[in-house]
């Protein structure tokens, strides 16, 4: 296994974020190479409790060498349904101080090739996060219309060639079945770099996920309790700022997204486009603005 190594973006900024409580329960909803959940399990005493989340089994089996602690519960699934499911997943209807997700790919995703997610190499198309799900990139490549093509080359990928791209991919597979990497590679010529971003966050419906965990997530926080989400696409964020913005149950902490220090920019390009947001559980109130009224 090409060894795990993902370093943990905004680290410091996540755990301001948090403000962790030593005795307190927290989730790390995207628990990858585990670089936050060890930081937060750092900052918790002998009673506190880390669940730690992830769709990919590889992440899970990495979590249980190296973050092997009585505190720490893995727990593999998608963050969205962990959430919609509590009790199927945790064993009760437990609150948390806090949760953090990063979201996206990790770098150990990203560097094992032949999951498929690298335009480098010839590996075949994949891009699963969870090796489990019958569905891979090799089915959108080959099957999907040449307007859903062109549609999550433009919006996932900000392809500004998009339709260009995907007539090529549709003509091509016409001929004979698209299942390498690198067979995709030479159709996209210089930038491949936008297509399989697109087709990575249309094959774990990653935005899906994302809507569906927003709308659970202020009923799982207990009062105080804060959620932290960096999030590397502006889709991603837009969403993120909407659903804190117009969730009665939610303050916002971060007017603004918070952004990556020149340090990390210069040390970890991975770290580029991260937006970090955070909003804290607060008691409901009756005379709180409509989400239409917040907006202007
Ligand atoms: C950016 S990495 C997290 C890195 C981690 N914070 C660290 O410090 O090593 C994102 C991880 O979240 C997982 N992930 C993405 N979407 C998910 C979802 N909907 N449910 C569960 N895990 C997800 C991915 O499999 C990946 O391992």
């Amino acid at each position: 296994m090409v060894e795990f190594s993902h370093t943990p973006v905004m680290l410091n900024e996540a755990l301001n974020g948090l403000n962790i409580k030593p005795d307190g329960v927290y989730l790390d909803g995207t628990l990858g190479g585990g670089g936050h959940s060890r930081e937060i399990l750092a900052g918790l005493s002998l009673a506190g409790r880390l669940f730690a989340v992830d769709r990919d089994a590889d992440a899970i089996n990495n979590a249980g060498q190296n973050l092997n602690d009585e505190r720490v519960t893995l727990i593999r699934g998608n963050f969205s349904e962990v959430l919609d499911n509590p009790r199927d997943y945790f064993g009760s209807d437990i609150l948390f101080d806090g949760m953090l997700f990063d979201l996206g790919v990790s770098s150990h995703q990203l560097d094992t090739m032949e999951r498929g997610f690298s335009f480098k190499g010839d590996n075949p198309i994949d891009m699963r996060m969870d090796q489990s799900s019958e569905f891979s990139a090799k089915e959108i490549v080959n099957e999907w219309p040449y307007e859903e093509l062109k549609r999550i080359f433009y919006t996932y990928g900000e392809e500004r060639y998009a339709p260009q791209i995907a007539k090529r991919i549709v003509e091509a597979r016409d001929r004979e079945p698209i299942t390498t990497t690198l067979q995709l590679t030479n159709l996209l010529k210089s930038h491949p770099k936008r297509v399989y971003q697109a087709l990575r966050i249309a094959t774990n419906d990653e935005l899906g996920s994302l809507e569906r965990m927003l709308e659970r997530l202020p009923d799982r926080l207990a009062i105080g309790g804060r959620a932290v989400i960096i999030s590397f696409h502006s889709l991603e964020d837009r969403l993120v700022k909407n659903a804190f913005k117009n969730s009665a149950k939610l303050g916002v902490i971060t007017k603004h997204p918070v952004t990556p220090g020149e340090m990390e920019l210069a040390s970890n390009p991975r770290s580029g486009s991260a937006k970090l947001r955070v909003a804290e559980r607060i008691q409901e109130q009756w005379n709180k603005q409509t989400p239409q009224e917040k907006s202007n």
